[in-house]
């Protein structure tokens, strides 16, 4: 089936310059781009993007760090999107990432770890209608 999933390059990778290279990674990777934008959230919206880890001790530092800088926000589609999507950019941590990965390339720590991918169908759709309307979506 044919899925659509949330992504977004974060601040440490947009500073280090590596947009160019993961957008490259993921076109070559067989998904396909169906909106794009770049945004500096607030500290307000991160907390509200990651409200589900509000309990989590590492969600105060997550949240400081996703409104440092601005992210890459996209929408991937494909065959199975969600998970090979999850398959494709490696482990949450990148030090345990698989070789080839885009977080063991590109990310430095466990919360930096270069991208974010939705979990689940449901918190793909949320996290999609968080950044874009239906008519962004081409
Ligand atoms: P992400 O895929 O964006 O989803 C939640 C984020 O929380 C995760 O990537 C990491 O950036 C961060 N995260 C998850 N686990 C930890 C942890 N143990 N310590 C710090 N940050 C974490």
């Amino acid at each position: 089936m044919v899925e659509r999933t949330y992504t977004m390059i974060k601040p440490e990778c947009v500073e280090n310059k590596h947009i160019g290279e993961v957008i490259s990674r993921i076109e070559q990777g067989g998904f396909r781009i169906r909106a794009m934008k770049m945004v500096h959230l607030t500290k307000q919206e991160a907390q509200a993007f990651y409200a589900v880890h509000k309990e989590r001790p590492f969600y105060n530092d997550l949240t400081d760090f996703m409104s440092s800088g601005p992210i890459v926000a996209m929408v991937l589609e494909k065959e199975n999107c969600i998970k090979d999507y999850r398959d494709f950019i490696g482990s949450t941590n990148p030090a345990e990432a698989a070789e080839g990965t885009i977080r063991r390339d590109f990310g430095a720590d466990i919360q930096c770890n270069c991208v974010h991918a939705s979990d689940s169908p449901e918190n793909a759709e949320k996290e999609i209608h968080f950044f874009f309307a239906d008519r962004d979506l081409v």
